[in-house]
């Protein structure tokens, strides 16, 4: 049977061995996938040894997803410019490979799930972290109207910024600048949500149309930034979970070339909350 893990530390709570479990069974493909506690200061050693016996790839979550860029013999183009792997090819030519799913997850979440329009649209996005750079190629190639980065420590997002400006329009603000324009999508792309806090913003950036987007999730209960959005009478307002099970499914077609069906796997997720 082809063996199949996601590495990370901590990595006890993550939903990825039964989501792909699911797409296997639903698929037929004749594979295990198990979660793997790696040890934070040997990263490339432990995954070598994986390679050694015989896994044919891994998810990388956090801390390592920068550690599995810098030490993967190939990148794709997605990988490269997110300058961090979240999916480990092991090929049977000895080399790793190296690919990133996580923007493709987001913007198939939002345009296919959740039927958002990306296009044109004013996008205002909160962070400027590892987890926005993932995010920033995919959403751009779909060609908004205008980004809106903003950060708490402003420098940050406009390193960030510069590293995208050739592939569409963005422009770096403050939270404290925030609240002359309202945006037809708002990103929460900051860790806030781990300490149940929302970033600085003003309600003024809400719209009567603005759909509100939270890259964090939680099966058991909104999300403060999900809370913050419903409140003061968002649209609509997501959490993460969709684009989880969404990279999954894309790291499962680069792993076996067969795309599973998402819906039933996230409505799963969120009945056995
Ligand atoms: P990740 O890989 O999840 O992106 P990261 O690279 O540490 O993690 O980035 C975390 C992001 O969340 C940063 O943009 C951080 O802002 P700073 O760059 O100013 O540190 C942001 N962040 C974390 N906690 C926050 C909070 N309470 N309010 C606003 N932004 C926060």
């Amino acid at each position: 049977m082809d063996k199949y893990a996601v590495v990370g530390n901590p990595v006890e709570h993550s939903l990825s061995p039964q989501i792909h479990t699911a797409f296997a069974s639903e698929t037929k493909q004749d594979l295990e996938y198990q979660a793997l506690l790696l040890n934070a200061d040997n990263f490339e050693q432990q995954m070598r040894e994986l390679q050694a016996s015989g896994y044919k790839g891994v998810n990388v979550t956090v801390p390592f997803k920068e550690q599995a860029w810098q030490m993967a013999d190939q990148l794709s183009p997605r990988a490269q410019d997110a300058k961090a792997v979240n999916t480990v090819i092991f090929q049977d030519d000895g080399k790793i490979a190296g690919d990133n799913t996580d923007g493709i997850g987001l913007t198939r979440d939002l345009v296919l799930n959740h039927e958002v329009l990306i296009t044109h649209r004013k996008i205002l996005i909160m962070g400027a972290g590892g987890a926005v750079r993932g995010i920033l190629g995919p959403l751009l190639s779909r060609k908004p109207g205008l980004v809106t980065l903003a950060n708490r420590t402003v420098d940050k997002a406009e390193r960030l910024a510069e590293e995208f400006f050739h592939m569409g329009e963005i422009e770096v603000s403050p939270f404290d600048d925030l609240g002359r324009d309202r945006y037809d999508l708002i990103i929460n792309g900051t860790s806030a949500s781990l300490n149940d806090e929302v970033p600085p913003i003003p309600d003024e950036i809400l719209g009567i149309n603005s759909i509100c987007y939270d890259m964090m999730y939680n099966i058991k209960h909104p999300t403060a930034f999900v809370n913050w959005a419903q409140q003061r009478g968002a649209l609509r307002a997501y959490d993460g979970l969709g684009m989880l099970v969404e990279q999954a499914a894309e790291s499962f077609y680069i792993w076996r070339g067969v795309r599973p069906s998402t819906a039933e796997v996230i409505q799963m997720l969120r009945e056995q909350a």
